[in-house]
């Protein structure tokens, strides 16, 4: 049987880790690649990636590239090519770069492997995603955004701290647009089955929704030369997991909603089956009236970014 066939496009911090967790587990065969300009970058740190995998023992075969002919027919591809925030740059000042580069990548892809699953992961994430499906045209269920599984692993962690138990006891689901308007879903938050609101005060959980929603910055802040990518590639991982074994994972994602929670044609987080399909289902939850409310203004938020985006000059 055939491996599944997975590129990483963009072999940075984020696009390399992904292709480290992803080979780790024996997802598929891996092929990273990078502009031109990068020469050996993306073969060298494949080839060290393959030399890992005797000590590790993974059977996958990675490549490094920067010719979109190697990756052709893939089944998945993760596109985490742009340029990361540095100190004191909103995600939104990344978007005229970052909106150049997704749409140039995506016309390679759609060329080299039009029966593809994406999944984006450059920022702005919820526009990026959005660009990705305009400038291919595939189905929206085969273009997506991770940001959610990141912000959700972030708030379990910061749980998991606050209650000192294990991050495996630790369910919650995030949704939004991935900057600091995402919104967590109080009814599905809960630690070895008891609702979080029975553990921690209300105040506390303020402080560790702030903490989570500015979390990528915490972590900018403190590296000082670029973002975070341990976390962001292992959420990564999770979702091709999904799709190239076909788990039908109930994770949150940037899926394209039309009537679906009244959001009108954009991309943003919201809960969905992960499959061989890719997004093969929005799940609608029953939000309060503040989830609702909170989670309007994300969509807001992510509207005038798209906006934005499609305004901008070429
Ligand atoms: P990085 O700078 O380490 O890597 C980016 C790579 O993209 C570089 O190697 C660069 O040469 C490459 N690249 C640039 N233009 C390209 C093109 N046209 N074709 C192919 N490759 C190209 O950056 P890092 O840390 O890997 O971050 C990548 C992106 O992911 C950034 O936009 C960052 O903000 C975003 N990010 C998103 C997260 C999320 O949860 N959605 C979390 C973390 C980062
Ligand atoms: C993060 O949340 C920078 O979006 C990136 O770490």
């Amino acid at each position: 049987m055939r491996r599944a066939k997975i590129t990483v496009i963009g072999a940075g911090n984020v696009g390399a880790t992904t292709a480290h967790w992803c080979a780790a587990a024996e997802l598929g065969d891996i092929v990273l690649l990078d502009i031109p300009q990068t020469e050996g970058m993306p073969a060298g740190k494949a080839l060290d990636l393959m030399q890992s995998s005797p000590i590790m023992g993974f059977d996958a075969t990675v490549t490094g590239t920067t010719d979109y002919a190697d990756t052709a027919k893939s089944d998945v591809v993760v596109i985490t090519a742009g340029i990361p925030r540095k100190p004191g740059m909103s995600r939104d000042d990344l978007l005229k770069t970052n909106a150049g580069i997704v749409g140039s990548v995506s016309e390679e892809v759609k060329k080299s492997s039009p029966d593809a699953i994406i999944i984006v992961v450059s920022n702005p994430l919820d526009a990026m995603v959005q660009q990705a499906q305009k400038v291919t045209g595939f189905p929206t269920a085969r273009v997506m955004g991770q940001a959610g599984v990141l912000d959700t692993a972030r708030y379990c962690t910061f749980l998991a701290m606050e209650l000192g138990v294990s991050v495996e006891d630790v369910q919650a689901m995030l949704m939004g647009g991935h900057g600091d308007t995402m919104v967590p879903i109080r009814s599905c938050t809960s630690v070895g089955g008891i609702p979080v609101t029975q553990l921690i005060d209300s105040a506390r959980l303020e402080e560790i929704i702030e903490r989570t929603r500015k979390g990528g910055g915490e972590i900018v802040g403190l590296l000082k030369t670029g973002s975070a990518y341990y976390a962001p590639a292992a959420a990564t991982a999770q979702m091709v997991e999904a799709i190239v074994k076909d788990k039908k994972r109930i994770l949150p994602a940037a899926a394209y909603c039309k009537s679906e929670y009244g959001v009108g044609g954009y991309y943003v987080g919201v809960p969905v089956i992960l499959g061989a399909a890719g997004v093969e289902k929005i799940v609608e939850l029953e939000l309060t009236e503040g989830e609702k409310a909170e989670f309007q203004k994300s969509v807001d938020a992510v509207k005038e970014l798209v906006e934005v985006m499609d305004g901008m000059p070429a």
